[in-house]
């Protein structure tokens, strides 16, 4: 099982409709079986597999503050096979408090321990990180094997990344085998701002891949329909890039 963490301290940069699509190509494509972690309070993940409760008590954040509460637990079947998820809500809020004021137990390493009982279940974590660096944050990343950093090129595209990779840095001393896997660029358009940023991006020396998502309205859509590209608009642009970056995150091209 390998664990992947899509963070970008920033809003709005496609973590989420990369979350789901990078977790659904694994799936159809490549015959993998994923489970898929909300770990946003905003619950966006869970809205868009029409899981998402308010009232659950049944979710990440339980998860991660209740003992007892064991992997099994929290993870509920999406309507497509291969494709669990373990959902959030806003009880992420309180979660991040209780975690931090709960010394009498590991704050960091929650997440990864209670991982490990699934671990011959599935080939692929994929966690959707909020735009934040909290608790349950710091959980994904010691839970993780690769970082996925997804980026929308504007003036603030670099802002955050420093404390991206100081925050791998730190959570090192929990887990020693995680990996900066790279950035992609993602919403990207033909034009100057576009092509210059990400130009100037590669030339950071952060690592990058070379397939950029196209900005396209069907991701839009999708989000509304409640299906991934593949099932929704397997021949817009945008899918035909997610299918190409996992790829050349699975080393295949
Ligand atoms: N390739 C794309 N083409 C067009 N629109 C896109 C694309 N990727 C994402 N979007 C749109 O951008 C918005 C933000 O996407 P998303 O919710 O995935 O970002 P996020 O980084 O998860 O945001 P947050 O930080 O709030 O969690 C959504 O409205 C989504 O439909
Ligand atoms: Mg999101």
């Amino acid at each position: 099982m390998k664990t992947i963490s899509i963070i970008n301290l920033k809003g709005g940069v496609s973590k989420t409709v990369s979350a789901i699509n990078i977790a659904y190509t694994l799936v159809k494509l490549h015959g993998k079986r994923v489970l898929l972690i909300d770990n946003d309070k905003q619950g966006n993940t869970s809205k868009f597999f029409g899981l998402y409760d308010p009232e659950s008590k049944c979710g990440l954040s339980e998860l991660l503050t209740v003992k007892e509460i064991v992997v099994d637990n929290v993870i509920q079947q999406t309507s497509y096979e291969g494709l669990d998820i373990i959902t959030a809500n806003m009880n992420l809020l309180r979660a991040n408090k209780e975690i931090l004021m709960d010394v009498s137990r590991p704050q960091q390493t929650r997440l990864r321990k209670k991982l490990v009982s699934v671990k011959e279940r599935y080939d692929y974590v994929i966690i959707d990180n909020a735009p934040d660096i909290n608790m349950t944050v710091v959980n994904a990343l010691v839970a993780s094997d690769d970082v996925l950093v997804p980026i929308k090129i504007d003036q603030f595209s670099f802002d955050g990344l420093e404390q991206i990779l100081e925050q791998i840095e730190d959570v090192s001393e929990f887990n020693s085998d995680i990996r900066f896997a790279g950035c992609f660029v993602t919403m990207y358009q033909r034009n100057n701002v576009n092509q210059q940023g990400a130009e100037l991006l590669e030339k950071q020396g952060y690592p990058m891949f070379s397939t950029r998502i196209r900005k396209t309205v069907k991701v839009d859509e999708m989000t509304f329909v409640g299906k991934p590209l593949l099932e929704y608009a397997k021949r817009s642009t945008a899918c035909v890039d997610y299918v190409a970056l996992v790829k050349e995150y699975l080393g295949l091209c």
